[in-house]
């Protein structure tokens, strides 16, 4: 099966692939936040040009939460409808499906015997999942986390691939020997992760990863929970006032932002004491372009009213050519499917060079030359 999918030209290094590669990936959970949005997606749109560039829909993270098989289906479609929507023009760049792509679990399970358990325990990605999962972490002893726990249910769902998840992302980027990798805050502990895996292996069996930058964006890469603003907007949490989706309408938008929590002295600037008016500044700043000082000088005097209705227009109008082209799209799965397939081949193409040599490096068998 591997074998006869090796491109015949595989060993060639096009042009193309002199230029820096950029990649990065998001998961299938349905409609992207308004954080996907502006710590990632809209970034990446920025990037076609001189870049080349490879987006991921990252399916096989996805099923680390159970899923129904139905709605994944359904989700990659959202997914890469919602990339296109956002900007990313298929004929710029490769959208692809992680399952699509031979290389990402064998590389992951090559990248799993380099990690230390005690490194994936450690992630706090990793610690908040389980935490949300009904279990609190308790103490620390030497390389492993103990965790107390509320409930069987719960502790029937700490599986193995949550651990090991950060190596899956390691290894989806090393596949592609990516030079930059643009992604939100939260991802910072991973992208270090990733990093330290190349320079392991590099070190190990000798140069063989490129070691990737992370790029995180300077507005809009940690976008803050409406309803707890000390928390990152996230696709998995339960009240559903506090995240703001892409897709939602402009009655929810205007739901969700008259209920943000901010707080009782009714003076609007951005301080780490006012978390809920700060992340209110910071959306509004990410996608009107005025930096913070503008904002404040602009809202001075005016009161939390006034802020939330200029908000809610300025997202509602923001987002309003996104909605517009993705409720097109999603209509349209032939031709989602073919902008998947383009994706996948091109990144196949890539993906099967990398994994050959780390075959090659590691002592498995050359499977490209039969
Ligand atoms: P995911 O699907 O949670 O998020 C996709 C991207 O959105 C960013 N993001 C945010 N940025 C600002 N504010 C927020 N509140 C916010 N929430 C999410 C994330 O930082 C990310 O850039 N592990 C990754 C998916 C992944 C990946 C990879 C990323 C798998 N393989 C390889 C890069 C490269 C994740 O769960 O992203």
């Amino acid at each position: 099966m591997y074998n006869q999918l090796i491109p015949n030209d595989f060993m060639t290094i096009s042009e193309e692939e002199k230029r820096k590669v950029i990649l990065t990936c998001a998961q299938p959970t349905g409609k992207l936040t308004l954080g996907n949005y502006l710590g990632a997606v809209r970034n990446w749109s920025t990037m076609l040009e001189n870049h080349e560039c490879y987006f991921g829909i990252v399916d096989l993270h996805a099923i680390t939460t159970p899923t129904k098989p139905a709605t994944l289906r359904q989700n990659v479609f959202d997914c890469v409808a919602q990339y296109v929507a956002c900007g990313l023009d298929p004929e710029k760049c490769h959208q692809f499906v992680q399952s699509h792509v031979v290389g990402h679990t064998e590389l992951a399970w090559i990248l799993t015997c380099l990690t230390p358990i005690g490194e994936l325990q450690r992630m706090t990605q990793f610690k908040d999942k389980v935490a949300k999962l009904g279990f609190k972490a308790a103490e620390q002893e030497g390389e492993e986390i103990k965790f107390t726990h509320d409930g069987a249910r719960a502790q029937a769902s700490i599986n193995a691939g949550l651990l090991c998840y950060p190596v899956l992302m390691a290894a989806d980027i090393l596949l592609y020997n990516a030079d930059l990798v643009p992604v939100g805050e939260d991802q910072r502990q991973h992208m270090e992760l990733c990093r330290d895996l190349a320079q392991r292996f590099n070190h190990q069996f000798s140069e063989t990863f490129v070691v990737p930058d992370a790029y995180v964006g300077e507005t809009g890469s940690r976008i803050m929970s409406l309803a707890d603003p000390t928390r990152k907007m996230s696709k998995s949490d339960e009240n559903e006032r506090a995240t703001l989706y892409i897709l939602d309408e402009p009655g929810q938008i205007g739901k969700k932002i008259a209920s943000a929590v901010t707080d009782s002295e009714p003076v609007i600037r951005a301080s780490p004491e006012k978390p809920g008016v700060s992340n209110l500044l910071a959306i509004h700043s990410a996608l009107s372009g005025q930096t913070i000082d503008q904002l404040e000088e602009h809202f001075a005097g005016k009161g939390y009213g006034i802020l939330k209705e200029e908000l809610t227009e300025v997202i509602t109008e923001s987002l309003r050519p996104v909605r517009e082209k993705y409720q097109e799209l999603i209509q349209d799965k032939t031709y989602l499917r073919s902008v998947l397939a383009q994706g996948a081949e091109a990144a196949q193409k890539r993906a099967y060079k990398v994994l050959s040599k780390v075959y090659r490096k590691i002592g498995l068998p050359d499977r490209s030359k039969g």
